[in-house]
């Protein structure tokens, strides 16, 4: 392989979107060895330093996109980037839509004109009525964020044949210390003194952040059938209970962790009782094969030393 600067020519190369993100972070870090990796951010440079940057903001127009991909010619792009967080939806869906809707419709427009297919991050949060395990079918977003997720969804399915929607569970993982893991956050209150409230009736399927990277070969590498997939972890489980084996694994004292129920915290936007998902399918189509939420906790604690 011949590299130039930190482009290694000989890898098949992928632009990931939000690569000053969370998972943007968890995905630079993990395929860098395998591709050559482009990032773009907005605001925050990214941190992930074996690979290209360059900077795009989903609001700019159609012909921005065109330009940077005609100029970048990735074979395939990743899209994470997005106004992530659901609270601040709710307080400015105008801005989600624009961000989170527009945006992926142009890049997807953009990209689809030029032959690029994509991978398109979504969220768990699309499924909201009802019981789960939910396969990918039993759709119904019910906040402003799930609904501009699910709406970035199809813009980007209708764009290309190739493209493809991996819609991840509540993620936690390695993190640069800026944009941080839910479990993070939990970690920094413990240590301030302060207590965790955490829901006794919302089911979740946790994700090890570095498990979205290891679905991407067998999605680069071969034919894949079927446009959308969960990816979820293999254990369903409470926040909760959740809470109470990360405190298991990291020594947190358990009468910091306070169990509440969702209709204890009416002022909060609306929160589903049920977002865990049956992720077979990924198994079966992609080998995929997620980590179980112990096993991942352990290796977070080995990160943080
Ligand atoms: N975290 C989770 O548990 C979770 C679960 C399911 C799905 N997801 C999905 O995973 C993806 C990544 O989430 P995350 O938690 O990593 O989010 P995050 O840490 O908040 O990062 C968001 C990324 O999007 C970029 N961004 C925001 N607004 C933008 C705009 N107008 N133009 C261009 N880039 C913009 C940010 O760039 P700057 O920082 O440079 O401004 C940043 O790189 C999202 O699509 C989210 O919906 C996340």
């Amino acid at each position: 392989m011949i590299r130039y600067g930190n482009r290694t020519v000989g890898k098949p190369s992928i632009l990931i979107t939000g690569a000053s993100g969370f998972l943007g972070y968890v995905l630079c870090s993990s395929l860098a060895d395998d591709y050559a990796v482009t990032g773009t951010y907005r605001s925050n440079s990214p941190s992930c330093g074996s690979i290209e940057t360059v900077q795009l903001d989903l609001e700019d127009d159609e012909d921005v996109f065109t330009e940077i991909l005609s100029r970048l010619s990735p074979s395939r792009i990743i899209h994470a980037a997005a106004l992530a967080d659901a609270d601040k939806c709710e307080e400015n869906p105008e801005l989600a839509w624009r961000v989170n809707v527009d945006g992926s419709r142009k890049l997807a427009r953009a990209a689809g004109r030029i032959g690029i297919p994509m991978i398109y991050i979504s969220t768990d949060l699309v499924y909201s009525v009802g019981t789960g395990p939910f396969d990918e079918s039993r759709v119904n977003p019910a906040m402003v964020y799930s609904q501009t997720k699910r709406s970035g969804e199809m813009q980007v399915l209708s764009a290309h044949p190739d493209n493809i929607v991996l819609r991840c569970a509540l993620m936690y993982g390695p993190d640069d210390g800026r944009r941080i893991s839910f479990v993070r956050r939990m970690d920094w209150v413990i240590r301030s003194g302060g207590m965790l409230t955490l829901f006794t009736d919302q089911y979740r399927t946790p994700l090890w952040a570095q498990d979205v990277a290891s679905a991407i070969p067998a999605i680069t590498q071969r034919t894949v059938s079927g446009h959308i997939f969960n990816l979820g972890g293999p254990d369903r489980l409470t926040r909760y209970d959740f809470g109470l084996l990360a405190a298991e694994v990291f020594g947190w004292p358990e009468y910091r962790i306070r169990p509440v129920r969702i209709a204890d915290l009416p002022h909060l936007a609306f929160r589903s009782h049920d977002c865990s998902m049956d992720s077979g399918l990924a198994r079966r189509e992609l080998g995929w094969e997620p980590t179980p939420v112990r096993r991942g906790l352990e290796l977070l604690r080995k990160l943080w030393g």
